[in-house]
C-alpha cells in the first residue's frame, strides 16, 4: 500500500510540470471569457423589466421535465464547493499553492463557478421555480457531499472527471437544443456556452490520464477498469428535496433526463467509447497480466452495456418536484 501511494505521488509530481505549461491551453483568459452578465438582463438599465418579461415569456413554453432537468443541472453545478475540496484531497496534489495541481484546481473552479451562477440567475428570473425549495436541495447536496468510488486516487479521480465533464457537455448541449425548439433562444445560448466550457475541461482531464498512461500504463488500465465496474455515478447522486432522505430525488431527475433524451444510457456508452478511443486503449503496450485482463474487460464493455440499454424501458412515471411552481 505504501508503495502504491508513493508511486502515485511520483507520477503526479511528474505531470505537475506539464500542468503549469499546458494549463492555459485548456482554460480561457479571465478578462475576455463570457460572464453571466453577458446573457442576463441588466438591472441598471431602464429596459430591465421589459427584458425580464421577455425572459419569462420564453421560459413559459419550456416543458415541465425540461425545467426539472435544468434545475437538477443547476444544483449539480452549484455543488462546486464539494468538487473543489475533493480535488485538493487527491493523492499527489501537492499543497504548494503555486504548484500545477493547486493552480489548476483554482482556475478550473473559477471557470466552473460561472455555470451555476448563470443558471441560478436565469431560473430565479424565469418565474417557473420555487427558489426556496431549490435552494434547500442545493444546501443539502453540498452538505451531503458525494461518494463516487474514487477514494483519493488521482488515476480514478481523473478518469472520473474525464467522464463527467463529457457527460455534462452532453446534457447542457441537449438542454440547449431543446430550449431552442421551445423558442427560448436565451436559455439555448446560455447552455451552449456552458457546454463548450465542459468540453474544454474534458480535454484537460483526458490529457492528464493520457500522461498517466505514458508512465504507468498497467495501473492506469486497472483504475479505468475499476471505475467502469463500479459505474460512473453522477456527482448529484445524493440529490434530495426537503422532507426526503439522502439521494431520494436523484432517480426522478435522471428519469426526466432519460425521458427527454438529454442524458441516456446510450450516451453513457458513447462517452465510454470516446475515452477508449482517445486513450488508445486497444494499443496500449507494456501491460502486465492483470492489466491485460482489465483491458479485455473495458474493450468488451460498450457492447455489453448497449445490450442492456436496449432492454431498458423509458421511465414513464411523472414526478412532481417541489422545485417547480404550479
Ligand atoms: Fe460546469
Ligand atoms: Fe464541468
Amino acid at each position: 500500500m505504501k508503495f502504491f501511494e508513493e508511486k502515485r505521488r511520483e507520477v503526479m509530481t511528474h505531470i505537475e510540470k506539464y500542468m503549469l505549461e499546458k494549463m492555459h491551453d485548456f482554460l480561457k483568459p479571465i478578462d475576455t471569457i463570457w460572464q453571466p452578465a453577458d446573457f442576463l438582463p441588466d438591472s441598471s438599465r431602464d429596459t430591465f423589466f421589459n427584458e425580464i418579461k421577455e425572459l419569462q415569456e420564453s421560459a413559459e413554453g419550456l416543458s415541465y421535465d425540461l425545467i426539472a432537468v435544468l434545475i437538477g443541472d443547476t444544483i449539480t453545478e452549484e455543488a462546486l464547493p464539494t468538487y473543489e475540496s475533493w480535488l485538493t484531497m487527491v493523492e499527489g496534489v501537492s499543497k504548494d499553492e503555486e504548484g500545477g495541481w493547486m493552480k489548476w484546481t483554482r482556475y478550473w473552479t473559477a471557470e466552473e463557478n460561472r455555470h451555476g451562477d448563470l443558471l441560478n440567475k436565469y431560473l430565479y428570473l424565469s418565474g417557473r421555480v420555487n427558489m426556496r425549495m431549490m435552494e434547500i436541495s442545493t444546501q443539502y447536496l453540498i452538505a451531503d457531499g458525494f461518494d463516487i468510488g474514487t477514494g483519493t486516487d488521482p488515476y480514478r479521480n481523473f478518469i472520473y472527471t474525464s467522464f463527467q465533464e463529457l457527460a455534462t457537455n452532453v446534457s447542457h448541449r441537449r438542454v440547449a437544443s431543446q430550449a431552442k425548439k421551445y423558442g427560448d433562444t436565451l436559455l439555448s445560448k446560455m447552455c451552449g456556452v456552458i457546454a463548450s466550457d465542459e468540453a474544454r475541461h474534458a480535454k484537460a482531464y483526458k490529457y492528464f490520464i493520457e500522461k498517466i498512461f505514458e508512465v504507468d500504463a498497467s495501473e492506469a488500465m486497472l483504475a479505468f477498469e475499476d471505475m467502469m465496474r463500479k459505474k460512473i455515478v453522477m456527482p448529484a447522486h445524493f440529490l434530495r428535496e426537503v422532507g426526503l432522505k439522502i439521494g431520494q430525488t436523484f432517480g426522478h431527475f435522471t428519469d426526466a433526463a432519460q425521458r427527454l433524451g438529454i442524458y441516456t444510457a446510450v450516451d453513457y456508452v458513447d462517452i465510454l467509447k470516446e475515452l477508449i478511443e482517445d486513450w488508445h486503449i486497444e494499443s496500449v503496450s507494456g501491460l502486465n497480466e492483470e492489466a491485460e485482463k482489465a483491458r479485455d474487460y473495458i474493450m468488451k464493455l460498450p457492447e455489453r452495456l448497449l445490450r442492456v440499454a436496449d432492454r431498458m424501458k423509458n421511465p414513464m412515471l411523472e414526478y412532481k418536484f417541489s422545485w417547480i411552481n404550479g
